[in-house]
Formats: C-alpha cells, structure tokens, sequence
C-alpha cells in the first residue's frame, strides 16, 4: 500500500532529509587518500546527534553502524572499517536518519583524490540516470516512466544496472510502497500521485549487473569485479513536479 502524504508531512520530510544532504556535504568534505572509512561513519553519526536526529540504518535489520560505504566493486551496504581510502577510489556514501517523525535517504558516489577518466564517467552517468528518472516523478506519469528512464541514460552510455536492488517508498517508515526498480518499461506499474515521497536509487555497474552478498551478510559487490556507483534522492512528487527533498537549499 502507497502512503501519501499531506503538503506538512512532506515539509516535515524535507527537514529530514535536509540533515541527511547536510551530513553527506560535510563528508564529502573530509574525503581524501588516508582517511579510514570508520571515520566518516563517527562524523555522520556526530553530526546526527547535533541536530537531535537518530541514524536510522544502525540497528535496521542489524546493521551496525549509521552509515553505508561503499568503495569500487562494492555496490551497496559496504560497512565501514579500519579500511584506509587511496586516490583513486569511488566512494558510494548512504545516509539515512529519522527526524520528527519521517525518515530522510540519500546517498552519493565521490572520487577520492584524482581518479581515472573511467571512473569519473561512472560516476556522472550514475548522477545523470538518477535525474532522469527524478524529472519523470510527475503526477499522472507511471512508475515504469522512472525506471525506464534510469535504465536507458545507464544502459545508453554501455553500462548495467543492478537488479536485486531497489528503490523504496519512504516516509514514516525507512522502507515503503511502491519498490522502484532501475529498469522497467514506460507507461507500466501503478500511477504516480501528488503526496508520493520516493527514494529513487541507480545502482549502476561498468560491467554486468550481477551482484552478489559476501559472508558479512551485508556488503553487495559486483560478481565480476567491476567498479558500481550509487546515488539516491528522496523526492516528493507535488503539483509543481518533482521536489527533491534530500537538498541543502
Ligand atoms: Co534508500
């Protein structure tokens, strides 16, 4: 069942997943060669508790720490540890945090230091499917218009995109209706409305979409190795189009 949600919830969204864009600016900041992954994790949950928010993915199914990072071939649920970031590295960073009662997601992929052309193209074709998808959370529209759109900007450039993952419905839980798969077909699935929050979420591999779970139960690599890249953005679908709530202004 699809929550809607009424224009002040939807405000009360946006000051969550404000914190949650504040949390990822500021780690975006500190990420350079040298810096352990378990650092970054201390920050995000330092600034959380600042800000009278609660990390929502610690504890959530087990997982133990606030934050999700991802490196390389890792593709989602990487968990953070005494691992010490090199240049060249793509970094995925998820965050999610409850505030006031709504839940706030958002994830990026950084490089670290100077990458290589390849992996920088990566990253913007990931960033760039995730827009294309966002510009059609439009009223009316239908959820297979979004996925479709994420898997054609991914696909189009000669990449994959991952199939056991996907993106949610969010609001007063972490997880909600309807799930948003990165590919699909135009005009299939439900139909989207005004008051829908999604957290649409491309995880895009440079090789084949295969994934598989290592023995830590959470980290998702690639099964062939290759780099993947993550981004997210909780967005709610309103009279005026697509409001992308994970932003700092
Ligand atoms: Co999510």
């Amino acid at each position: 069942m699809v929550i809607l949600k009424l224009p002040e919830e939807i405000e009360k969204a946006r000051a969550s997943n404000r914190i949650v864009a504040e949390v990822l600016s500021k780690l975006s900041e500190m990420v350079r060669p040298g810096v352990k992954t378990k650092e970054l994790d201390k920050l995000a949950e330092e600034i959380a508790e600042k800000r009278g928010a609660k990390p929502a993915f610690k504890g959530y199914r087990g997982y133990p720490h606030a934050l999700c990072i991802s490196v390389n071939e890792v593709v989602v649920h990487g968990m953070p540890s005494e691992r010490i970031l090199e240049e060249g590295d793509i970094l995925g960073l998820d965050f999610g945090i409850y505030y006031q009662g709504f839940f706030g997601d958002s994830a990026v992929t950084l490089p670290v230091g100077k990458i290589s052309e390849k992996a920088a193209r990566l990253i913007s074709v990931t960033r760039e499917s995730l827009y294309a998808g966002i510009e059609q959370a439009r009223e009316g529209n239908r959820l297979g218009d979004i996925s479709a759109a994420v898997q054609s900007a991914a696909e189009g450039a000669g990449y994959s995109v991952v199939r056991d993952f996907v993106g949610h419905g969010i609001g007063k839980n972490l997880h909600e209706d309807p799930q948003i798969p990165n590919f699909g077909q135009k005009g299939r699935g439900i139909e989207l409305k005004k008051g829908m929050i999604l957290a649409i979420e491309p995880m895009v591999n440079e090789g084949k979409y295969k994934v598989q779970v290592l023995p830590d139960g959470w980290t998702v690599v690639t099964k062939d190795g290759s780099l993947s890249a993550h981004f997210e953005h909780s967005v709610a679908i309103t009279d005026n189009g697509p409001d992308i709530l994970s932003m700092l202004s």
